[in-house]
């Protein structure tokens, strides 16, 4: 019998959007079992702390539907992708490409990753067409300045970005 097929999907997720739940959806179709990695990543100033994001993921998950749930693992990582990877008996690490400027960044991403791990392959999918503009940064910028954000996360990401960024 073949090994499961296992892959990760890595990020900061602060927060985790629709565009990051689509991806996650579709990669869990085409593997065994999918690990969602939340980086701990505090260069990046999270408003979340990584246990946060964490949750808030796994909640996300919960209410994917048609029993992809049950494939998918959330886990918090720091230090290097690749390491992250063959702990987790990973062979695959799913981006998502939203637009052409994200290209340079995952190729070079992929290639360096290659080098160090041949064994870990990095697959590609492209951003849904309704979702191909979401960042996280940017619906944290509208919802600190008061703006729904309602069409990019969902309705439990919305109301735990709204509390924390109250005041
Ligand atoms: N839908 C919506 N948004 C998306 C998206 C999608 N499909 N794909 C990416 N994004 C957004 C993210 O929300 C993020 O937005 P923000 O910058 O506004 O917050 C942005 O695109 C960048 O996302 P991403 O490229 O996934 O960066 P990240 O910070 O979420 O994760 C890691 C980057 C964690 C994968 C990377 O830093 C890493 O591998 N770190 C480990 C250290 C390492 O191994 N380094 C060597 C690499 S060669």
């Amino acid at each position: 019998m073949s090994s499961p097929k296992i892959g990760i999907y890595p990020g900061t997720f602060d927060p985790i959007t629709n565009g990051h739940t689509d991806i996650i959806g579709r990669a869990a179709r085409l593997l065994d079992k999918l690990v969602v990695g939340v980086a701990v990543n505090p260069g990046k100033g999270p408003i979340f702390t990584i246990d946060e994001r964490v949750e808030i993921v796994r909640e996300e998950m919960n209410h994917l539907g048609n029993g992809l749930s049950d494939r998918i693992e959330v886990t918090q990582f720091s230090g290097l992708l690749i390491d992250f990877a063959h702990q987790e008996n990973a062979t695959v690490i799913i981006r998502g490409l939203r637009a052409v400027s994200d290209f340079d960044y995952e190729f070079q991403m992929s290639s360096m990753n290659a080098k160090m791990a041949p064994d870990v392959e990095t697959v590609c999918l492209m951003a849904s067409d309704k979702y191909q503009f979401i960042a996280s940064s940017l619906v944290k910028e509208i919802a600190k300045l008061g703006g729904d954000v309602s069409q990019f996360v969902s309705s439990r990401v919305a109301s735990q970005l709204g509390e924390r960024l109250k005041g």
